[in-house]
């Protein structure tokens, strides 16, 4: 295998409200992510002094960075992507002066990254916001959390811009269309115009920061984030194939605001015929025209799509209710594997908006084994990346520029959909489990030494 560009960037990504636990230390306020203990898909609770739940603790990266970090440079990682909870910083998310004890937490965090010449690639709102934005103010339905926001994201501009250079704006920005509390701080059953509209505050907030990150640190990038949910027809009748380009631009359709500065014409019709009426004024439209600098996405698996109703109604699977795809072996947890699909969508993105992608999550969520000699042999997680990383190696020769990869959950971390500890993505071991059991002990798996070798070779081993 020819070896990668030298320039690219290799490392994990991890989110802050899936690692560091230490949900209300150092002042930090209550986020949505605490108040849905049972992942993005759960029930929303009311939290009580007795209660605790997984992600309270999560796996103790607040308190256990530094052994983390160091475990991430022996890898050999040149970034991390992880992301900051913005309730640290305003516990509340209405305050005029920020949290300094939330501040200075980041910064040794941002510290110990560069004492291994770790590059932080840093998310601003990764699924979740100040809860008291929500109970206060109905989240991002009401435009003055653009204020907010934009006043968060400013603050954290000027405290790191000698350390950040990176930053991405929304985590999956297009999950808001499936997860709405978790996404823009809406109830499950909002109307599809009460989610558009608060979807059309985030991309004005996403296009308002971006315009600030270049102000303020000008030498720094700033991308947005999309769940790269590529479909394919299920069929080749055309009725297939157009159902799956609506399908397709329901996703794309971000990615189309921030990369081109306004809404797309099929996006108008489409809320035309759905009776979809959202406010956009004219100030909105000219922030709309800071784009981003890159994208970065998501990638673990693809689906099928068929205009029969009833076909659908048989097959649908996978967590977007996707139909499943006859070719493709799935996961433990019903994703379907399919590496040729990160060249596809690399290329996709590539000839659509022609600027540098950032692969920033991809990986296999698995339940690992501790054989009794102590060891966890995955090589099932090794045959995932190695076989994803090809792909990407391919799109690199296909002309795709590509700025780097950070696998998901390089240590095991509590997943997002379920609030599982059992499903785990890293080339760390985390002694917990699904009841918050153990010692949290780090321990390599044999992944581990797999993708430090392949980071060591710049891709010659794969
Ligand atoms: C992405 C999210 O959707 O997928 C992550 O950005 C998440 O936060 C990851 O953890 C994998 O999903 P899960 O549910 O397996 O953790």
């Amino acid at each position: 295998m020819v070896k990668f560009p030298n320039s690219f960037l290799w490392g994990g990504a991890i989110a802050a409200n899936q690692a560091e636990g230490a949900y209300l230390t150092a002042g930090k306020g209550l986020s949505t992510s605490d108040v849905l203990p049972h992942g993005i898909f759960g029930s929303l609770i009311e939290r009580t002094p007795n209660e605790s739940f997984i992600k309270d603790i999560a796996i103790d990266f607040y308190h256990q960075y530094k052994t983390d970090i160091a475990l991430f440079a022996e890898m050999g990682f040149t970034c991390l992507r992880t992301s900051i909870a913005w309730s640290r910083i305003f516990p509340l998310g209405d305050e005029l002066t920020a949290n300094e004890e939330g501040l200075a937490f980041y910064d040794s965090l941002f510290d110990e990254m560069a004492k291994y010449n770790i590059q932080p690639v840093i998310t601003l709102s990764h699924y979740e916001m100040p809860y008291h934005l929500v109970t206060q103010y109905g989240g991002w339905g009401n435009r003055k959390t653009i204020e907010f926001f934009e006043r968060y994201a400013r603050t954290v501009f000027e405290r790191y811009k000698d350390k950040v250079k990176l930053w991405l704006t929304f985590n999956e920005i297009n999950m808001s269309l499936h997860a709405p509390m978790t996404g823009v701080g809406l109830p499950e059953n909002s109307s599809p115009s009460a989610v558009y509209q608060a979807i059309h505050h985030q991309l004005v907030a996403s296009a308002r920061v971006t315009k600030a990150c270049h102000d303020i640190i000008p030498d720094a990038k700033i991308g947005n984030m999309l769940l790269g949910g590529l479909v394919y027809p299920l069929t080749c009748k055309p009725d297939d194939v157009w159902e799956t380009l609506t399908e397709n631009r329901k996703w794309l359709f971000f990615g189309d605001v921030q990369c081109r500065g306004q809404y797309p014409g099929y996006m108008l019709r489409y809320f035309k015929d759905q009776q979809i009426n959202i406010t956009i004024t004219e100030e909105d439209k000219r922030d709309l025209q800071h784009t981003v600098d890159f994208i970065s996405f998501s990638y673990y698996m693809t689906g099928c799509v068929t205009a029969d109703k009833d076909e659908y109604e048989k097959k649908r699977g996978n967590i977007l209710s996707m139909v499943p795809n006859p070719h493709l072996e799935s996961s433990e947890w019903g994703w379907q594997i399919d590496p040729k699909g990160i060249r596809t969508l690399l290329n996709l993105l590539w000839d659509r908006y022609q600027k540098p992608l950032f692969i920033v999550e991809n990986g296999l969520g698995a339940i690992d084994e501790i054989t009794p000699e102590g060891e966890i042999i995955d090589d099932y997680r090794i045959q995932y990346i190695n076989d994803h990383l090809v792909q990407i190696h391919e799109a690199i020769q296909d002309g795709v520029d590509i700025m780097g990869y950070t696998s998901w959950g390089p240590i095991d971390i509590v997943s997002a959909s379920k609030a599982e500890m059992s499903k785990r993505y890293g080339f760390i071991y985390v002694d917990r489990d699904n009841q918050g059991n153990g010692s949290l002990e780090r321990k390599r798996k044999k992944s581990f030494y797999w993708y430090q070798s392949i980071i060591k070779s710049q891709g010659e081993l794969l």
